[in-house]
């Protein structure tokens, strides 16, 4: 596994190397396969760069018509609540008309959590599963969205939950971390996320830039920091940006 590092001034250097990147290997991956599976991670972090995706000069160059949009983790609450992941990359991806057509696989929100995990699981297992009746074990995304909790949460893996040791579910039901929003979540368990081909942090920030250089450099930080549990099948990066 390649892990990398990329620093950056400001959020919108960074949020523009990123679509760069994602743009790339979304071609590569429709060029061998015409298929690119993208996970988007929730927050506020990502809007600027959902909105950069979707504008001239990245939108016309995704290739929209073959890739399929997951969520790592949502709020349990309705899809128009103001806490929705679903509702933020709407607004600054979906919504914005023009090229941008994903196939969109929503993480139901407004089930019951337990319910919400299970349904998007066996909708994961049709989606990897379809073709051989083979049973897989773990799903393979192409790319993987993470942001970075001030706690060293990711998705909604928060640290001390019951969540942290799931070894057999793809997704799963959390309460609520220390942060708000305090509501119950939907998150990809980690060895969901680690079995990715590329995960990528997009962190910003001076106390979020500290936490991922604790992460990136102290061997105990995984005891400490869900985050640093992450790995991935062939490319961990971090695009860190200091504002
Ligand atoms: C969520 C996210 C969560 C987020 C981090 C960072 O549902 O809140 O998935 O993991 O990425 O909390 O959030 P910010 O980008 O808003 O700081």
């Amino acid at each position: 596994m390649i892990c990398q590092r990329h620093d950056f001034a400001t959020l919108n250097q960074c949020c523009r190397s990123l679509a760069e990147h994602i743009v790339a290997t979304a071609r590569q991956c429709v060029a061998q396969r015409d298929l690119f599976t993208l996970v988007a991670s929730g927050g506020s972090t990502p809007k600027s760069l959902y909105r950069l995706l979707a504008a001239p000069g990245f939108a016309e160059q995704m290739p929209w018509q073959q890739t399929h949009l997951f969520w790592g983790d949502e709020r349990c609450v309705a899809a128009d609540h103001p806490d929705s992941n679903f509702r933020m990359v709407k607004e600054a991806l979906l919504a914005q008309g023009g090229p941008v057509a994903p196939t969109v696989h929503r993480m139901p929100g407004e089930m019951t959590p337990r319910e919400g995990a299970a349904a998007y699981e066996k909708e994961l297992r049709t989606f990897f599963g379809s073709g051989g009746h083979e049973t897989i074990s773990w799903p393979v995304f192409d790319l993987i969205l993470l942001g970075l909790g001030s706690d060293g949460h990711t998705a909604s893996l928060f640290p001390d939950s019951p969540a942290l040791a799931e070894q057999t579910r793809w997704v799963t039901a959390t309460s609520p971390g220390i942060l708000d929003p305090q509501v119950d979540r939907l998150t990809l368990t980690i060895p969901t996320i680690n079995n990715g081909t590329e995960v990528i942090f997009l962190v910003a920030g001076a106390e979020k830039k500290a936490l991922a250089e604790r992460i990136l450099t102290d061997r105990q930080a995984s005891t400490l920091y869900p985050a640093a549990r992450i790995t991935s099948q062939s490319k961990l990066l971090w695009y860190i940006a200091d504002a």
